[in-house]
């Protein structure tokens, strides 16, 4: 039976860093609230003119290296988005053209914060199929355009970046072993963009009441993840008859240090087997998961034979999980 293994990992961030002290500048915070409310001390914001699509680029460049593959190989591009280069065309098919990768075809998935494990179940049914063998799966973000810079309830927490993995057919034992995806669209409100769509096109009173920037309530949102994320991560183990504790590593969406830590510890997880880098990045949604998987490979976190868990949860609201025999 075909899986669809994980060949190469790549991750790009841009170069300018936002401080929480640079933070405190902009609106009432303290460094302090945000460390011990969220983990978060730093993250990245692109420069102007620079979109969804230019990350990725770089993101996906590294992991075709690290796979050894050309793009023109390529058969499937998905990139997972809330913040792509405009509502169309899809972000993937910008993607597809700069990496010349004819080939592929190309579509955007839109999860929020689970954008990646859904752009990776998809990628797995396809390869799992057998219609598509080399698949580019990246998660891109820059939501720095789509914060309010004026609203300290969100804006301390989120950053820019991209991450990017390869994934090709393998007839071994090696690869993604199963995808949990769940939603629960009574909860969209808990966070969500209200206008810019079709439901309230862009007008001049929409852009001065600030309605094309993320709104959260976050602690609700915090409350739902960490009761869901621990029954997501036991059921994927349930299923595949291991224990926690045959896990090395878990890589959970960085959205912040309290829901890792508390779902860790539900899990009788220690924090040596949970990567957390969202001290560094701070939450860039669908390009949180990949580019903490290739922190974690390139630091030699994860090695060949190692079971390892995603897991996200985030706007929709979504939710999903992935374990990986790496
Ligand atoms: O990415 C996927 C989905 N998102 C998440 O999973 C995020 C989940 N939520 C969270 O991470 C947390 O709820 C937050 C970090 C967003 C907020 O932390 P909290 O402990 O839930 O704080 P809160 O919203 O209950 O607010 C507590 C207080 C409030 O003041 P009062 O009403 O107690 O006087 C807020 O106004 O903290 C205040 N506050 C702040 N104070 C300083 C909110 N934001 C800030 C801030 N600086 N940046």
């Amino acid at each position: 039976m075909l899986k669809a293994r994980i060949t190469g990992t790549g991750l790009y961030v841009p170069k300018k860093v936002l401080t929480n002290f640079d933070i405190e500048k902009m609106v009432d915070t303290s460094d302090e609230w945000i460390r011990e409310r969220t983990g978060i001390r730093e993250r990245r914001i692109a420069e102007e003119g620079e979109a969804a699509s230019d990350l990725a680029l770089m993101a996906a460049h590294e992991a075709l290296k690290s796979a050894g593959l050309k793009a023109r190989k390529l058969d499937l591009i998905i990139v997972a988005t809330v913040s792509g280069d405009m509502p169309l065309p899809s972000t993937a098919c910008i993607l597809q053209h700069k990496l010349g990768a004819k080939k592929a075809a190309a579509f955007d998935v839109n999860a929020a914060c689970s954008g990646f494990i859904y752009a990776l179940s998809a990628a797995d049914a396809f390869i799992r199929a057998g219609t598509h063998e080399r698949v580019l799966v990246v998660g891109a973000e820059v939501l720095s355009r789509i914060t309010d810079w004026t609203d300290r309830s969100t804006c301390v927490l989120l950053g820019d970046g991209a991450g990017a993995a390869v994934l090709e057919a393998d007839k071994g034992d090696r690869g993604i072993l199963s995808v949990k995806l769940n939603a629960d669209g009574s909860m969209w409100d808990l966070l969500h963009i209200p206008a810019g769509g079709s439901r309230m096109p862009a007008t001049e009173e929409t852009v001065k009441k600030r309605l094309h920037y993320m709104k959260m309530r976050g602690n609700e949102t915090f409350k739902v993840a960490v009761r869901t994320l621990e029954k997501l991560v036991l059921s994927t183990l349930k299923e595949h008859r291991l224990e926690p504790e045959d896990i090395a590593l878990l890589i959970p969406h960085q959205a912040n240090h309290r829901i890792i830590s508390a779902t860790a510890k539900r899990l009788g997880l220690g924090l040596d087997r949970v990567m957390i880098n969202l001290d560094r990045y701070g939450n860039t949604s669908a390009a949180s998961i990949p580019i903490a998987l290739d922190e974690a490979v390139r630091s030699g976190r994860v090695r060949k034979g190692d079971y390892i868990i995603l897991e996200a949860f985030g706007g929709g609201l979504t939710w999903a999980s992935a374990l990986i025999k790496w």
